[in-house]
């Protein structure tokens, strides 16, 4: 069955995105030519897209990742720990909803979707200014019922823990060490995040193992070549100024695959 990728069109209001530190300017028609790249690899990739629209009252709206976690037999539709975003889950929740059943974490839980790594049997769940113990212990009881077990991460210096830790491979991460501590993730292969690149280093791994990776992080590119791996690279400037990576952008139900 074909997979499917929900994304979700950037708004005029996205130059208003929260952001950790100092507002950036971001070029909203670079924003929207970024997200037309990025669909449109995942469509060539075999993905089935489906573009949700734009609201223009949630800036962070295209950042669907953090919305929605999709656990295989089930999703879950989370309760963002910005207030102002969790307007953004009624439509991902609903289109999720179609092809999945879907579960909810519920006040007072707070839980990102950035902060939600999968390998393997594991979810590696960051405890970070987003996602709470609460959100936690919710997602914990779900994803016993899909067969996954759950280890909370503490998160520094990063919004998720998705901006510190990428899934390479089965057997190697890319990750941080100032923003996670690495001997949680003990059993995998690391690669380190070039100093200065921890912010705009992203990947995104596809069903089918595919690397996609940010063009502005070139020594850790460097890295992950000498490594053995050649990711597609995508300019995602105006994304990672509001705090995004590329797995942010999308939410990949794989289908079985
Ligand atoms: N701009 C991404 C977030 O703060 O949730």
């Amino acid at each position: 069955m074909q997979p499917v990728a929900l994304v979700r069109d950037v708004p005029d209001s996205f130059v208003d995105a929260l952001v950790m530190g100092k507002r950036p300017t971001i070029d909203l028609a670079r924003a929207r030519r970024q997200h037309d790249v990025y669909r449109e690899l995942l469509a060539l990739r075999g993905y089935e897209v489906r573009v949700l629209p734009a609201d223009e009252r949630y800036p962070d709206c295209p950042f669907v990742e953090d919305v929605a976690v999709v656990l295989g037999p089930a999703a879950v539709a989370t309760r963002p720990g910005a207030s102002q975003r969790r307007g953004e889950v009624a439509m991902v929740a609903a289109a999720l909803a179609s092809l999945l059943p879907l579960r909810h974490i519920e006040a007072p839980g707070t839980l990102d979707g950035g902060d939600v790594l999968r390998l393997g049997g594991t979810l590696y769940v960051g405890r970070s200014s987003r996602t709470n113990d609460a959100g936690i212990a919710q997602l914990t009881r779900i994803a016993a019922n899909c067969g996954l077990a759950v280890t909370p991460v503490p998160v520094r210096g990063v919004l998720h823990l998705k901006s510190a830790v990428a899934h390479i491979d089965e057997e190697t991460l890319l990750l941080a060490p100032q923003c996670v501590d690495p001997r949680l993730f003990a059993e995998f292969r690391v690669i380190e995040k070039a100093g200065g690149e921890e912010h705009v280093a992203s990947v995104l791994r596809l069903g089918t193992g595919e690397l996609v990776m940010t063009s502005s992080a070139p020594r850790t590119l460097q890295r992950i070549r000498d490594h053995g791996w050649d990711p597609t690279l995508i300019d995602s400037s105006e994304f990672q100024a509001a705090d995004g990576g590329l797995t942010c952008l999308s939410v990949l139900v794989e289908r079985g695959s």
